[in-house]
């Protein structure tokens, strides 16, 4: 039997989990056990994998597969699990982006970040004076954009075998009876009690009278009732009726602008995926509205006249060259690059071999760029969002990149349905030339106007050698998540590692 190496989940922990005989979806013979499991971070498997940030959701896609289901089957269920138990980036209240390639070559790029209310307009986080108010485009009601994940959980179903009734079910089970806190958990929702207990109107699960412990267990029957509803509706259990009105409620006492014609209008879109070669690989990632497959292209096909292999992993040469790609890559996300139903983005020409000879034309191996050229400010890593990989038996491909955007989003859990929202406002320009949480910069291309998504970055992508399968790749990690995945292809490819 052939073997898989599959995924690389850049730079945070994540687990695999082989679809082997006997495991069981909970509530059906309780072998995913959430009271119970371990972490596993590397493997290698024979039939399919499922590589995703918590080792309950990995097993639940793990499940799905062995019960007849397929790599989009899994990245349904994996995604609503993650929702679960992963508050920092899991979600219904947030966004993201599926890119899949069907055992027959067929490409699928599902685009569901989050967009703009009708309400929202270019200047609403400068105050009086033009200044920009950044702590209302992170925090709080405001900073929320439409969520998009439940229209992409839809849009993702015709390509799945399994019932989508069937494929909610484990996350209702672990919302409705609770899963187990690991120390580390624990201290990270105890990190953002304060937050959340500021910026949300009514109580939460996520906050108790006392901090959170290693094995307490985390109980959420508001989500449980909303994940039903769901079950039950459809995606009008979301973005119509009960689950529409708590979020307009909850908008409504914060001062949020998202209104019930906001929710029903809001549509998960299909986008043509980006693809490029790379010494002899074929490499496929995601459209605008996210800036990640243009850029890693954009950056691969820089360097890729030079000898990386000959320059050697890390050494002086090869880091000054990745560096200078990444300068000239980033300071035309800042001017070319935003949502394309909004602004035209010159897709073509950022990855054509002749514009990026010219960008490389004055590339001096022996002095570094000047960084204020690209007027970025501190760029940060850290949790924001979340990445999951799939491959099946058949040998469908499936990764996903979601998010809240930062972590636990915008602190702001929506009363009385018990899910956290979005501050993906923050991913729009909010003035140009004033960097976002990130340090990333932007102008016309990634203003505010009603109904535009804002630029993402994140970079769900697919490596086929000879034609075959040979990685699914993504990470967390704001506007370092195409210079991660960059870094990491080229860690494969050119340093074989
Ligand atoms: N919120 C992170 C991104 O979309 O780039």
């Amino acid at each position: 039997m052939r073997k898989l190496r599959i995924t690389i989940c850049c730079i945070l922990a994540f687990s695999i989990v082989e679809a082997q005989n006997g495991f069981s979806i909970i509530g059906v013979d309780k072998e995913v056990n959430p009271y119970q499991y371990t972490v596993q971070k590397r493997g290698e498997f024979k039939q399919a994998a499922v590589s995703s940030a918590h080792p309950l959701a990995s097993m639940v896609g793990a499940v799905v597969m062995k019960k007849g289901g397929n790599a989009f089957d899994a990245a349904i269920a994996t995604q609503l699990v993650l929702a679960v138990v992963y508050p920092n980036a899991g979600n219904i209240g947030g966004g993201g982006f599926l890119l899949g390639r069907k055992v027959n070559g067929d490409l699928i790029g599902i685009d569901y970040r989050e967009a703009a209310p009708e309400k929202a307009n270019r200047d609403m986080y400068l105050d009086k004076n033009g200044n920009p108010q950044m702590n209302l485009s992170l925090a709080g009601h405001l900073a929320s954009g439409i969520p998009g994940t439940v229209a992409g959980l839809f849009a993702t179903m015709p390509y799945a075998k399994l019932s989508f009734e069937n494929l909610i079910q484990p996350a209702i089970d672990i919302a409705s009876k609770g899963y187990v806190l690991t120390e580390k958990e624990a201290g990270s929702l105890n990190s953002v009690r304060e937050s959340i207990t500021k910026n949300s109107t009514q109580p939460t699960a996520l906050v108790r009278a006392t901090k959170w412990k290693v094995g307490d267990t985390l109980v959420q029957k508001e989500l449980a009732a909303t994940l039903t509803l769901i079950q039950k509706e459809g995606a009008r259990g979301f973005y119509d009726g009960k689950t529409a009105e708590l979020i307009v409620a909850e908008m409504q006492r914060g001062g949020g602008i998202i209104s019930l014609a906001d929710l029903k209008n809001y549509t998960a879109k299909l986008r043509n995926p980006i693809s490029f070669n790379y010494r002899g690989h074929e490499i496929i990632s995601f459209a605008p509205p996210s800036s990640g497959g243009i850029l890693i292209a954009q950056m691969m096909k820089m360097v890729e006249k030079y000898p990386m292999s000959k320059y050697g992993f890390q050494s002086t040469k090869s880091v000054q060259l990745m560096i200078e790609a990444e300068r000239r890559a980033y300071a035309d996300r800042a001017e070319f690059m935003g949502d394309p139903d909004f602004f035209k983005v010159p897709v073509k020409t950022l990855m054509s071999d002749a514009y990026l000879t010219q960008r490389m034309s004055d590339y001096n191996p022996d002095k570094a760029g000047v960084s204020a050229t690209v007027k970025a400010g501190i760029i940060k890593e850290s949790e924001e969002t979340t990445h999951l990989s799939i491959v099946d038996p058949a040998g469908n491909m499936v990764s996903v990149t979601t998010t809240l955007n930062n972590s636990y989003g915008n602190r702001t859990v929506v009363g009385g349905a018990g899910f956290m929202l979005n501050n993906e406002m923050d991913d729009f320009s909010v003035k140009p030339g004033v960097p976002n949480m990130y340090g990333a910069i932007g102008g016309e291309a990634n203003s505010i106007q009603p109904g535009k998504r804002m630029l993402s970055s994140m970079t769900p992508t697919l490596v086929l050698k000879d034609k075959k399968p040979y990685i699914t790749i993504g990470t967390p990690g704001g506007t370092t998540i195409p210079t991660s995945v960059y870094q990491a292809l080229i860690n494969v490819i050119d340093f074989n590692m």
